[in-house]
Parts: structure tokens; C-alpha cells; sequence
């Protein structure tokens, strides 16, 4: 765990460094769409999938440096999910990575405008690493389709079309496999494809992706029941005032983690196929179920 702990906080280090470069100066007329990019992506956040995608690429054996531009991409994909969710329209939130949520902090418009620049810049980004070129395209393709209709973007519009009365554990594993499970993949099967992974390996770091979501998902849930609004740096009670029911509404919060552990076990389960490479990987569904922020 203190591994894991230190590799993220290098990553950190270098995704914050990575944004910092790839983002557009504030400058010109434009100024207020740029600042606020940067406001959202430069304000903390764990760069969870930038890890899992640096930590996919160790299980490769493979050198990250060159290639974490890509990995500052889906930081920039999450970070639009983000602003995107906290909208008045979405989940109506005001508080985000510890400081007022963008809508908040510019205006609706300019939120709305500097999500769907970081979705669209996130690809050009994702496209300048020196990689072997239909491996890029596997893994480019791949990201379009999951952080979009065929993932988060469906797994957004699942949850508003679920109703309290119609959610069942059926229901809320469809919806957080797209909401959260989607970008988790993302960044996992990403990088497994710029590696060349087999089918087989695709297969496993599949399984292992959406189980460490839904772990990730059902304790983002119970922390905002249970959570401490400093440390987590939002808002406690969104679920309950959107009546959105979650799995710490279905089941208690007790229970809920008891779930959220149960996934993290199938998800390291899913590696065993892999080498000591993967240790990192092995990691962090147990963080995942034990962090409090
Ligand atoms: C929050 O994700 C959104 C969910 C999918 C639950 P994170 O908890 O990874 O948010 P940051 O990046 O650390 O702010
Ligand atoms: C966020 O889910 C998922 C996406 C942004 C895609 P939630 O709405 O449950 O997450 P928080 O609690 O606002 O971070
Ligand atoms: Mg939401
Ligand atoms: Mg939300």
C-alpha cells in the first residue's frame, strides 16, 4: 500500500506538469474559457486514471515518460465529466476538488464551453505520443467509445432515466459500469492496447476495470453519506438531495461496503494471469475500498 501511495504522488507530479504544458495559456479573447480549463484541471483531484493507466503500463514492462501526455488526456476527459456533472441541470453541486464547482466559480456557459474543450482537446492530446500508429488508433478508438454513448456518457443518462422506485442492484451495476467503470477502463485497456495486450490479457484487465469501478463507485456513494466534506473537497448529501438511490441507499452503508469489497476481490482475482509487473495494479481496488477522500 505505501507503494501505491508513493507511485501516486509521483504521478500526480507529473500529470499536474503534463496539464500545465498542454493546456492553453489564458490569454487573448478567449481568456475566460481557458482559465477555466485550467481551474478545473489544476485544482488537486487524486489523477486516479492517470495512475491506472501509468501503473497498466509498468505491468508491460513498459516506460511511461514518453507517453503520459496520453495519460494527462484522460485526466482532462475526467476532469469534463466533472464539470459537466456539477451543473445546475445534472447534479447541481457547488463544491468540487475543494473549491467552488466551475458553473460557480465563471458561469454556466463558460462551464458548458470548457468541458467540451477538454473532451475535444484531450484528443488531440491523446494523438501526439510517439506510439506505433494502429496501436494508437486501437487505443484512441477505444476512449471515444467508452467515454461517450457506448460508456460514461450512457451510464450519465442511465442514472437520470432511473427513478428511485425502478433501481434495483441490476439497474445500479449497469449504471456505475458506464458512469465510473467506463473511464477506469479507459485508462486500463488504453494502455494495454498501445502495449500490443492479447486478447486474453483484454479480457482480464477488462474484468479487473469494471470491478474496481463499481468498488470505487459504491464507496464514492457511502462517503457522500459518510464522507468529511474537507477531505473529500465536495459537497456531502448530493445523492440525497437529487434523490439519486445508490448503493449505500439500497443496501446501508454497511452493507455497501461489504460490496464495494467483493469487487475489489474479483478484480485482483481477474490479474492473476499477470507477472509481479502488476503489483502496482493489484493495489488499487484495496485503496480504492479504504480511502476516505
Ligand atoms: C469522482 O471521481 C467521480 C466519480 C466517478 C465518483 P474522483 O473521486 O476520481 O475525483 P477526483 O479526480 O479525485 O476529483
Ligand atoms: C460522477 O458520479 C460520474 C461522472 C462524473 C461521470 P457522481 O455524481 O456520483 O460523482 P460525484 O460524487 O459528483 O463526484
Ligand atoms: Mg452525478
Ligand atoms: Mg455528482
Amino acid at each position: 500500500m505505501n507503494e501505491l501511495k508513493a507511485f501516486l504522488l509521483q504521478i500526480e507530479k507529473e500529470v499536474e506538469a503534463e496539464l500545465n504544458r498542454l493546456l492553453p495559456a489564458e490569454e487573448g479573447l478567449e481568456k475566460r474559457l481557458y482559465s477555466a480549463m485550467r481551474y478545473s484541471c489544476l485544482a488537486g483531484g487524486k489523477r486516479l486514471r492517470p495512475a491506472l493507466f501509468a501503473a497498466t503500463l509498468a505491468a508491460f514492462g513498459q516506460e511511461r515518460r514518453d507517453w503520459m501526455p496520453f495519460a494527462a488526456g484522460l485526466e482532462m476527459i475526467h476532469t469534463y465529466s466533472l464539470i459537466h456533472d456539477d451543473l445546475p441541470a445534472m447534479d447541481d453541486d457547488d463544491l468540487r476538488r475543494g473549491r467552488p464547482s466551475c458553473h460557480r466559480a465563471y458561469d454556466e456557459a463558460t462551464a458548458i464551453l470548457a468541458g467540451d474543450a477538454l473532451l475535444t482537446h484531450a484528443f488531440a492530446v491523446m494523438l501526439s505520443i510517439p506510439a506505433e500508429p494502429s496501436r494508437l488508433c486501437r487505443a484512441v478508438a477505444l476512449v471515444s467509445r467508452l467515454a461517450g454513448c457506448g460508456g460514461m456518457v450512457a451510464g450519465q443518462a442511465a442514472e437520470l432515466a432511473s427513478p428511485p422506485e425502478s433501481i434495483d442492484r441490476q439497474r445500479l451495476d449497469s449504471i456505475y459500469q458506464g458512469k465510473t467503470g467506463a473511464l477506469l477502463a479507459c485508462a486500463v485497456l488504453s494502455a494495454a492496447h498501445l502495449c500490443g495486450a492479447d486478447e486474453q490479457q483484454l479480457q482480464d484487465l477488462e474484468i479487473y476495470s469494471y470491478q474496481s469501478g463499481r468498488a470505487f463507485q459504491i464507496i464514492d456513494d457511502v462517503l457522500d453519506v459518510q464522507g468529511d466534506a474537507a477531505l473529500l473537497g465536495k459537497t456531502i448529501g448530493s445523492d440525497a438531495k437529487n434523490a439519486t438511490l445508490t448503493y449505500a441507499g439500497l443496501l446501508g452503508c454497511e452493507k455497501a461496503r461489504e460490496e464495494a469489497r467483493r469487487s475489489a476481490e474479483l478484480a485482483v482475482d481477474a490479474l492473476r494471469g499477470f507477472d509481479e509487473g502488476a503489483d502496482l495494479l493489484r493495489g488499487f481496488p484495496e485503496f480504492f475500498v479504504s480511502r476516505d477522500r
